[in-house]
């Protein structure tokens, strides 16, 4: 009996103490819990419905680029950060030149009304300052870049043959990605295109999770933002 009690008190115990480590997890170190690190395919952005290509650049690279890396948290909410707001004369500072010169590739603005720069400004301010209590502003972006070096979307599917062109099963693409990142859980997102009374959906985002320094993946939360019984057309 008393043994019986005691290991009901520690479950209950370390019930409750991960309750209480998740939620201090929550914001007690920061403004954030975790990262989403998320990659667009240039071709699926591009594309609207009836085939008119809203990007002005052409030929669109055929690679996934960064859309942005977010501090996010658990709750799912994006709330306003405190944070520096971007500095255009930090990001054009001579020692910046190399990481500049990698982002024109890799971190790409497909809209005719904003330059690169623009781009960058507006994903700063919008995500990226929420972590610069932990990052500098070109911390936050030799990050990104380093994680785009590590992860590109394009070279993980094609080392596991999956190759633009093609449709898969989503649980195929996903597994691919989940192999790269120690099985944990990436999220794929998709976009419906209504093409001569066909509805196909497209690869779109190829979201990765990391831990709160953007170096450890992890699971991300959230549900399926992909018809899981149709097919998926993995266009670049
Ligand atoms: C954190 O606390 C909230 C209630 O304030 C609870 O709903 C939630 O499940 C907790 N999260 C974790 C990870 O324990
Ligand atoms: C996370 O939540 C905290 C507290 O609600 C909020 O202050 C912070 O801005 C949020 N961060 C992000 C990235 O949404
Ligand atoms: C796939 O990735 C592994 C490990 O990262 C690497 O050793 C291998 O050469 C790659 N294969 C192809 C075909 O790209
Ligand atoms: C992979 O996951 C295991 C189990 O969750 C963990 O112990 C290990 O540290 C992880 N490795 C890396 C490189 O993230
Ligand atoms: C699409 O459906 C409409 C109405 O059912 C039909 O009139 C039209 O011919 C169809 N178009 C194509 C390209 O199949």
């Amino acid at each position: 009996m008393k043994f019986l009690e005691t290991i009901v008190a520690m479950v209950l115990g370390i019930a409750l103490s991960f309750n209480i480590a998740g939620n201090m997890s929550c914001n007690a170190a920061g403004q954030y819990d975790y990262f989403k690190f998320v990659q667009e395919s240039p071709f699926a952005f591009c594309k609207y419905g009836k085939g008119i290509n809203r990007c002005n650049i052409l030929p669109l690279p055929r690679i996934f680029t960064i859309h942005g890396l977010w501090p996010s948290n658990f709750t799912n909410r994006h709330e306003p950060c405190v944070g520096a707001q971007f500095s255009r004369d930090v990001m054009n500072e001579a020692s910046n030149d190399d990481l500049r010169a990698d982002l024109q590739l890799s971190w790409r603005s497909f809209k005719s009304r904003w330059s690169n720069m623009d781009f960058w400004e507006y994903e700063y301010n919008k995500h990226g300052k929420c972590s610069d209590h932990k990052f500098s502003q070109t911390q936050y972006f030799d990050r990104a870049r380093s994680l785009w070096k590590q992860y590109k979307a394009h070279t993980l599917f094609s080392n596991r043959s999956l190759e633009p062109g093609k449709s898969y099963r989503l649980t195929d693409l996903e597994q691919a990605i989940q192999s790269f990142i120690n099985s944990s859980k990436p999220l794929l997102r998709c976009k419906q295109i209504t093409e001569q009374n066909a509805t196909k959906q497209y690869l779109l985002e190829v979201v990765i999770c990391f831990d709160d320094r953007a170096i450890n993946p992890v699971n991300c939360p959230g549900r399926k933002e992909c018809d899981p019984l149709s097919r998926v057309r993995y266009m670049l």
